[in-house]
């Protein structure tokens, strides 16, 4: 039996990685994947040599570019937005996980892949309604939901005895559960428990609080072709790119901070911290471009599928026949979505400050408060005012007739 196990390096992944070993006398494949979560991912290598598993049997990958050209950037076209608040950070890593763990499961001649996400969360949902969709006959190993490793003490106990190193800092509780790539960093659970109280300030890592943020705004501009970003301030740059750039300058200006309750898959309602700098710059700036060059109908269509569309990637649904029939329509809308946005970065709060296009439907010759030389003939209204009122004034007059 062989399996291709989602290793991060981390204590809690390395001892999954041994219990498979042990327990489960399972051939263990690893897979890490760079998905910008700004870690160095070399110490996984080692660690996992040191915990037996052959060299050609360590898979380590760069996914960011692919991380963002076909998974964030796809749903930004949306501008998919959970529940109101939350923008997918960790919902939209996981369907790309799953992928690859399937393909080197096939590529390895293995039979199952494994996760170390918990049986109470939305991540063991989405990892494997992927990994099913992908690859029907594949098997998941949860060892959260098997294992009877249900303390900390219990944990540690079979580290040590299975001569996993364990940093100091991790032998107690860790004070919150993080997860982090190039879109976001979340952290949720233990010490953030309680969402009556008021996360500290220590939780957050990637940007500064607004309050520390410079006094002096700053304007930048964004370009898009066709619903992606494509160039900053005039510069083409790759996808991963531009969402690494953008989370500097949001960052820097404390931007994309959220203190959330949202409703999980399975459930149950979890407090979250979240931190988007850059995903939070993109969503406004896409907005922004859209503004002037989506038609009403157009628009008005796919945020009324929106909600439905980020709750299919929340609940774990990217590869399903519904996510890709609104993939389709959504990408669709974007044909003209192309031109550039100017945007001011300021203390938390990112604006739109300006937008151009050559593929503008925006009319000044039509809205002028000044003569529009025959443009639009204001008596027209008269006639469609009239016609639209017609079923509320037959109502109107029912409702005195009953009063
Ligand atoms: N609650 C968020 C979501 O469901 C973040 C989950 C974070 N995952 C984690 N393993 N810490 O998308
Ligand atoms: C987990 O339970 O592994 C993390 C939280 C989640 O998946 O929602």
């Amino acid at each position: 039996k062989k399996v291709v196990l989602a290793y991060s390096g981390g204590l809690d992944t390395s001892i999954i990685l041994k219990w498979l070993q042990t327990e489960y006398n399972c051939e263990v494949v690893t897979f890490t994947a760079d998905l910008g979560q700004g870690e160095e991912l070399e110490p996984a290598r080692q660690k996992a040599e040191l915990l037996g598993i052959k060299p050609e049997d360590i898979h380590i990958e760069d996914l960011r570019e692919e991380f963002v050209r076909d998974f964030v950037f796809p749903m930004f076209r949306a501008n998919a937005v959970y529940e109101g608040e939350y923008l997918l950070g960790t919902s939209i890593a996981r369907p790309l996980i799953s992928k690859r763990l399937v393909e080197i499961a096939k590529a390895t001649g293995a039979d199952a892949v494994a996760h170390g996400a918990t049986g109470k969360g939305n991540d063991q949902v989405r990892f494997e309604l992927s990994a099913y969709a992908l690859d029907p006959s594949i098997k998941v190993i949860a060892p959260w939901r098997e294992w009877d490793l249900t303390s900390r003490t219990k944990l540690i106990e079979f580290a040590e005895q299975n001569q996993i190193p364990i940093a100091k800092d991790k032998r107690g509780e860790a004070p919150f559960s993080v997860d982090a790539n190039l879109l976001h960093t979340s952290s949720e659970g233990k010490a953030l428990e309680n969402p009556a109280e008021e996360a500290p300030d220590y939780v957050y890592q990637r940007t500064v609080s607004p309050e520390d943020a410079p006094n002096t705004p700053e304007y930048i501009e964004v370009t898009f072709e066709r619903g992606d970003a494509v160039a900053i301030n005039g510069e083409a740059m790759s996808p991963a790119t531009i969402l690494t750039k953008l989370n500097e300058l949001g960052g820097k200006h404390g931007i994309g901070r959220l203190d959330f309750v949202e409703n999980r898959f399975v459930g149950m309602k979890s407090r979250g911290i979240y931190e988007t700098p850059g995903g939070t710059v993109l969503l406004a700036a896409h907005r922004g471009i859209e503004q002037i060059t989506l038609d009403s109908g157009a628009g008005h269509l796919k945020d009324s599928l929106m909600p439905r569309y980020a709750e299919l990637i929340y609940n774990g649904f990217w590869f399903s026949p519904e996510r890709e029939m609104l993939q389709a329509l959504i990408d669709k809308s974007q044909e003209h979505v192309t031109g550039t946005v100017r945007l001011k970065l300021y203390k938390g709060s990112v604006n739109t400050v300006g937008r151009w296009s050559d593929h503008s439907l925006y009319s000044e010759k039509h809205v002028t408060f000044e003569d529009d030389a025959g443009a639009y003939d204001q008596k027209d209204a008269a006639g469609f005012i009239k016609l639209n009122a017609l079923r509320l004034k037959l109502i109107g007059n029912r409702n005195a007739k009953f009063k």
